[in-house]
């Protein structure tokens, strides 16, 4: 799969994990990257191993998300791609029940998983519909989404609404040829993940290892690439088949 001449923004492609795995898988298939990121000076580093833009801000700031928008798109000189990658729940607040989780937490997970999530698929979408060229935006959601999610709860129903958000988005801009597609990731091995994951919890999984920042890139590329222009709105669950598993399984 080519990604020649596709200008991509990756929101939180600076850390050592996920998003930097798709940095650096686009820009392997031929992409112009930009690197967003909390943290500039990994936005920075992120971005000059792969001759992309850097730019950052905080994404609960809808005022970062304009700047990041447009120094992406000066940079590039345009934009057809967005992938959204910065989430998750430990790393923000404490994993209680959801009798014992305060307000302000499952405030602040919903802003760092969905809430900007919008914002930024609105602030692509304009780019896209300015340009008329089209474009596609890569969630990168989670299993917990789609399954129980004990001492996450606010984790699951932000990624949930992903799911929700996709199927909208592609509805309602799929005749101006724009997209949305959420990865479903299960248990990778990053340096977040390695804080929940151990050795036996491997067992659980009916592919026999934890998931690679590689199997997720590969995903976020065909979803990237002309050979998913059929693919609207769904979630493709790169879990290594721990959502398929039933009662008896
Ligand atoms: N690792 C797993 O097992 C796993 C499983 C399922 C889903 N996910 C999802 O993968 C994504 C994260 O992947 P990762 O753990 O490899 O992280 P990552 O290492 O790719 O880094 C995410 C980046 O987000 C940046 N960031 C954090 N808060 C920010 C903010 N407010 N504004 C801008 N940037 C911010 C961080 O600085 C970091 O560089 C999340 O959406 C998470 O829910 C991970």
């Amino acid at each position: 799969m080519t990604l020649d001449g596709t200008r991509a923004l990756v929101i939180g492609g600076g850390g050592d994990g996920i998003g930097r795995g798709i940095t650096r898988a686009f820009a392997a298939a031929g992409a112009a990257v930009a690197v967003a990121d909390l943290d500039p000076e990994r936005a920075r580093v992120a971005a000059k191993e792969v001759g992309g833009t850097a730019v950052s801000g905080d994404v609960r700031s809808a005022a970062d998300l304009d700047a990041m928008f447009a120094g992406a798109v000066a940079g590039l000189g345009g934009l057809d791609v967005l992938v959204t990658v910065v989430g998750g729940q430990v790393a923000f607040v404490p994993a209680v029940r959801l009798h014992e989780m305060r307000d302000e937490d499952w405030d602040l997970v919903y802003e760092v998983n969905l809430r900007y999530v919008a914002r930024a698929a609105a602030a692509a979408i304009r780019v896209f519909l300015e340009q008329g060229t089209g474009g596609t935006i890569i969630s990168v959601g989670s299993v917990t989404g789609l399954m129980a999610a004990p001492r996450q709860a606010a984790y699951g129903a932000a990624k949930a609404g992903l799911a929700s958000l996709a199927k909208t988005v592609s509805a309602e801009y799929a005749a101006e040829k724009i997209r949305m597609n959420v990865i479903a990731a299960g248990a990778i091995a990053t340096a977040v993940g390695a804080a929940f994951q151990d050795p036996e919890g491997v067992a659980e999984i009916p592919a026999g290892r934890y998931g690679t920042v590689d199997d997720v890139a590969e995903a976020a590329l065909f979803l990237a690439s002309p050979a998913s222009a059929y693919v609207l709105g769904q979630q493709l669950v790169i879990d290594g088949g721990v959502s398929t598993r039933g009662p008896f399984a």
